[in-house]
């Protein structure tokens, strides 16, 4: 059921890997509402998923970027606006790895280089993306900028380690970076915070079956799908969104608001 929604507008989708990804079903959504967009992932990325076919599907381009480089950023933005015709009007950043989760490193026995690594590809990639898109004036007036968070920023999730830090950064890169381009040029900056999906990177986390479970049962509507999320993203891109910014919203089901529910009484009390 298109609308239009996005009809005239152009962007950058980072972060499909495959067809689980988050950025791979909005990319879909995107074209289906009429946007236009060229889609990026590190060049390692590329050679083991699959987004070629994405590309097709979408009658578009790759151009691969590590998004912690900034020779890689500024490229791929300068042949973006090329290949779309312009400035651009939105950007999704779905893009998070712990070198330290994928080597089962507990939150006691840190590798700090992976550490740092998982701050910069998880985190500071945002805001090295806005300031590429500020540098070279890329972003139209009211660009909407969206990054995928998750409620691990604001409590303790014990196998989620590092990625907690890289996500409380990411989301305060919104408000600090938003509040500066809102400034500067209307532009829009925002997280979404997801409910634990099955994808690539929310298997990598250890005991992940048994909170995508509990999250499920503690949320009223139950766990938001990536697809749901891609439904939200494009509300985010679209016009009837032009006054939010410096936001962390809630994209959970309930979950975020909810101190138990019957359900998982229920379950407990089996
Ligand atoms: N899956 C979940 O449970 C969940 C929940 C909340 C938020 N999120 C967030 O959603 C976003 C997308 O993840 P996903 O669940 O779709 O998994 P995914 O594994 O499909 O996507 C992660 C992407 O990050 C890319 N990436 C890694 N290093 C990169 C680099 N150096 N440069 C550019 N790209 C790089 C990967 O290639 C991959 O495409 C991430 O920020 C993730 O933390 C996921």
């Amino acid at each position: 059921m298109a609308n239009n929604l996005l009809k005239g507008k152009k962007g950058i989708i980072f972060g499909a890997l495959d067809e689980n990804s988050i950025a791979w079903k909005t990319a879909l959504k995107v074209h289906e509402e009429g946007g236009t967009f060229t889609l990026t992932n590190a060049p390692i990325a590329m050679r083991m998923g699959k987004i070629n076919e994405l590309a097709k599907a979408c009658g578009t381009e790759v151009i691969p970027a590590d998004a912690t480089s900034e020779q890689d950023l500024a490229n791929l933005f300068t042949k973006s606006q090329e290949l779309l015709g312009g400035k651009l009007d939105f950007v999704l950043h779905s893009i998070g790895m712990s070198p330290n989760i994928r080597k089962g490193k507990e939150y006691g026995d840190m590798n700090y280089e992976w550490y740092l690594k998982t701050l910069d590809i998880s985190a500071l990639s945002f805001h090295k993306i806005l300031q590429t898109c500020e540098k070279q004036d890329a972003l139209n007036e009211y660009a909407s900028v969206v990054g995928l968070s998750y409620i691990a920023a604001q409590r303790a999730y014990p196998d989620y380690t590092d990625m907690a830090q890289a996500k409380a950064m990411l989301e305060s890169i919104a408000r600090s970076y938003g509040q500066r381009y809102g400034e500067k040029k209307k532009v829009r900056v925002n997280t979404i915070s997801q409910s634990p999906t099955k994808t690539t990177a929310g298997a990598g986390i250890s005991g992940f079956d048994a909170f995508y479970d509990y999250a499920d049962l503690m949320s009223p509507l139950g766990n938001a799908s990536a697809e749901d999320c891609a439904n939200y993203i494009v509300v985010m891109f679209s016009d009837f969104t032009r006054m939010v910014t410096m936001q962390n919203l809630m994209h959970d089901g309930g979950f975020s608001s909810s101190g138990i529910t019957h359900n998982l009484i229920e379950r407990i009390s089996k």
